[in-house]
């Protein structure tokens, strides 16, 4: 077929529409920082090189070898990768107990109790009113805070923001790396979205997911580790104004907890860090139920 002059203008208006439309599967990947000649990524682990950071397909299984490489597989996507151990990713990697929350309620399981799930609700909140490319991260979690297995391991669905909302599964910090899987879009504030960690003898599922039942998942080793700390946390990068906050509340809802005994548990929340800025506050309504609170007075 020949296309044209009037033609190919309107395929390039569709062509220039449908760019300007498509939501990232990977934010953090519109965003690289160059320093020092090295690209680096925001992750809710912070800035890290955009080596260190593996964006995969919604379903794959990490899994770590002995000789430090970590095989990715995902048959239902057709998918196999193998990343090798990385020295400038272990001596770059995130602490391993991870401990930069501004809004967190924490609670360190019972002597030789282990994770087997934690599942919430996330009240979304309601869209700052300004946008300074400020990142913002909620989300419940898990950690093996006692040196058990190789390495730390954080297991985490997380509501993101980042000029507009989105719901993904992160994985650190296996031989100093993070992995990703893409992002789930269809969220607006006061959804009810669906998060979850869930832990068996071998494996670790993180699944986020939004309304539509649209979900990111990753499925992670573990690697004779514990899983012996959980969490509900809101982290922030980029805030410059407390209008980059939303306003109100951002609720962690219907918690369920089940240990290694398939025993319910009743968490008892810390609030390690106290209040934060533009009045910030975790207010644990009950032992299933933490608010975080940016710019209001009220509960
Ligand atoms: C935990 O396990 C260790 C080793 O098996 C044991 O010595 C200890 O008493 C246990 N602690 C509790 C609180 O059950
Ligand atoms: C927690 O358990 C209750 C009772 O089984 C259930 O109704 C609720 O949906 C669960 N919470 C989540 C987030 O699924
Ligand atoms: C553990 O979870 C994984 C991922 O969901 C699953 O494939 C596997 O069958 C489970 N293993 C056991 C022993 O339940
Ligand atoms: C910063 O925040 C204040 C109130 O918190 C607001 O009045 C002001 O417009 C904001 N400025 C910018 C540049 O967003």
């Amino acid at each position: 077929m020949k296309i044209n002059s009037s033609q190919s203008l309107f395929l390039g208006l569709i062509l220039i529409a449908s760019v300007v439309t498509a939501q990232s599967l990977h934010p953090h990947d519109d965003e690289v920082q160059i320093i020092n000649g090295e690209e680096f990524v925001q992750t809710p682990y912070g800035l890290m090189l955009r080596e260190c950071v593996h964006n995969v397909p919604s379903g794959t299984h990490i899994q770590e070898s002995e000789d430090g490489s970590v095989f990715l597989t995902n048959d239902e996507k057709n998918f196999v990768k193998r990343v090798q151990k990385n020295e400038k990713c272990l001596k770059a990697a995130p602490t391993e107990k991870l401990e930069v929350y501004i809004d967190n309620g924490g609670w360190d399981l019972p002597a030789n109790k282990t994770l087997s799930k934690f599942e919430a609700y996330y009240f979304v909140p309601s869209t700052p009113r300004t946008t300074h490319d400020q990142w913002l991260y909620y989300f419940i979690g898990s950690q093996n805070n006692d040196g058990s297995g190789p390495g730390g391991s954080v297991i985490q669905p997380v509501l993101s923001y980042y000029k507009g909302w989105y719901f993904q599964s992160w994985n650190c910090c296996l031989q100093g790396m993070a992995y990703n899987s893409p992002s789930v879009f269809n969220i607006t504030p006061h959804d009810e979205v669906y998060g979850s960690v869930e832990v068996n003898d071998s494996k670790a599922t993180i699944i986020s997911q939004n309304k539509l039942g649209e979900q990111s998942l990753l499925i992670v080793d573990r690697s004779e580790r514990n899983f012996n700390w959980i969490g509900a946390s809101l982290e922030v990068i980029g805030i410059q104004n407390c209008t980059d906050y939303p306003k109100g509340r951002m609720t962690f809802s219907q918690m369920n907890v089940t240990l290694n005994n398939e025993v319910t548990a009743i968490p008892q929340w810390d609030d390690t860090f106290g209040p934060s800025e533009c009045l910030g506050k975790m207010i644990v309504q009950d032992p299933q139920t933490i608010s975080i609170y940016h710019n209001t007075l009220k509960e």
